[in-house]
């Protein structure tokens, strides 16, 4: 059965009988994407600044993303970590020019990235405490923070949305708050390994971790000799105008978890780890099937071409200020909807004053796609890609919706 055949095939009445619910959707069949565009079964387009959640960097079929895809798929697929494969290869080379030195770990996804992560620290930990395992493990972690929905991601993501059902979770995690630094260096102890952190917290409305804060937690780790680790699994990959979010405090972490806009829209995470901890991972201590297989590497190395050849970053840094502007000026002329416009490049979260769904719907009425956050924020990502014009007919359509439901 063709594609064109499923859609018309009723895919609702699919997804009612045999798709699992444990998503709340929109009722919405998308069928095909070009840069920032997405159409649905009826012929209906979209803004996409949902972009798969962070994830279509390049937006929709990029030619160069496409063409690297299907020249890969007919060559080589996949082939087993028991083999090297060139794309990894390099691949790693090029993440390890935008972190610094050390290696990378290749994973599926970003729970998975965040797993490797974890594991890291049980390993520093077992370093630190001389090769006994099991006496130095603690993580801390942020208060509000969302880092998957692994066993491992879950116990460092604090919010019983997440944690309700699935308790008993793994032991070891404690949680400060964001931002504030006496909260963090307050539960450090002798068992305590790492401090991990989004640097930009994604899922619970778009809360940066400030340059100041961050530079702090460096200064403490280095002092308590605990590793930190940095979830970039949604703000990095240049989504705030430098490759990872933390470059604007200019600190390093020991190691990133990153994942989403890594492949473009295949799925590929990454964990790169600093050279003093690198040696920590020995064969046969980690592993997974499909990571770095020659074809998601070869979708990632595609997004990192484009991103520099078409110089993204630069772009974002050049279109962003104006954007935010004219999103803030919405929040100024409709104070009773809009209370703060945050974020940094292409993450931008909007705080409304009131439940975000019914006005996300209205925008997706009106032409918009956006993902929601916690806090009553919808978030704004369009792909690095986006134009000035697609970044002002968003705040246009927003400024439509604000003012019908004046
Ligand atoms: C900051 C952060 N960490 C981890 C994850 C989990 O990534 P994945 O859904 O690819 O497992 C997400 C997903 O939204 C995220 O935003």
């Amino acid at each position: 059965m063709s594609t064109p055949e499923i859609t018309r095939a009723a895919t609702a009445d699919l997804y009612d009988a045999y798709v699992l619910k444990n998503y709340g959707r929109a009722p919405l069949t998308l069928v095909r994407g070009s840069g920032s565009l997405v159409w649905d079964d009826a012929g209906r387009q979209f803004l996409d600044f949902t972009s798969g959640i962070a994830v279509s960097a390049l937006g929709h079929c990029h030619p160069h993303w496409v063409d690297a895809v299907r020249r890969q798929a007919g060559e080589l697929i996949h082939v087993s970590n028991l083999f090297r494969n060139p794309n990894q290869g390099e691949l790693a080379r090029r993440l390890v020019g935008y972190a610094g030195p050390g290696r990378v770990f290749f994973c599926n996804s970003g729970a998975e990235a965040n797993e490797g992560l974890l594991k890291l620290a049980r390993l520093h930990g077992m370093r630190k405490a001389g090769g006994e395992e099991g006496r130095i493990y603690k993580v801390i972690c942020a208060k509000n923070a969302f880092h998957g929905r692994t066993f491992g991601g879950m116990s460092a993501t604090p919010q019983e949305k997440i944690q309700k059902g699935f308790r008993p979770l793994v032991p070891g995690f404690a949680f400060g708050e964001l931002n504030d630094l006496a909260s963090f260096e307050a539960l450090i102890d002798d068992q305590t390994a790492a401090i991990f952190i989004e640097t930009i917290q994604g899922e619970s409305g778009i809360n940066p971790a400030t340059p100041a804060f961050l530079l702090g937690l460096r200064e403490l780790c280095n002092r308590h000799n605990l590793l930190l680790l940095l979830d970039e699994v949604q703000c990095g990959v240049g989504r705030t105008g430098r490759f990872y979010a933390f470059e604007h405090a200019g600190i390093r972490p020991d190691a990133i978890g990153m994942a989403k806009g890594l492949g473009g829209g295949f799925p590929i995470g990454a964990v790169w780890i600093g050279e003093k901890s690198a040696d920590l991972f020995q064969p046969g201590m980690h592993g997974t099937t499909f990571g770095g297989t020659p074809l998601a590497c070869a979708a990632a190395l595609a997004v990192l071409d484009v991103l520099e050849k078409e110089k993204l970053l630069d772009a974002v840094n050049r279109h962003a200020p104006a954007w935010h502007d004219a999103l803030r000026r919405l929040a100024g002329d409709f104070p009773a909807q809009v209370a703060a416009v945050r974020g940094q490049g292409y993450l931008v979260g909007v705080q409304l004053t009131g439940d975000p769904a019914p006005f996300a719907a209205a925008l997706r009425e009106a032409g918009l796609l956006v993902p929601l956050s916690g806090n009553n924020v919808f978030r704004l990502l369009p792909p690095l890609t986006a134009t000035p014009a697609e970044l002002a007919r968003s705040v246009e359509i927003i400024r439509s919706v604000l003012a019908a439901r004046a």
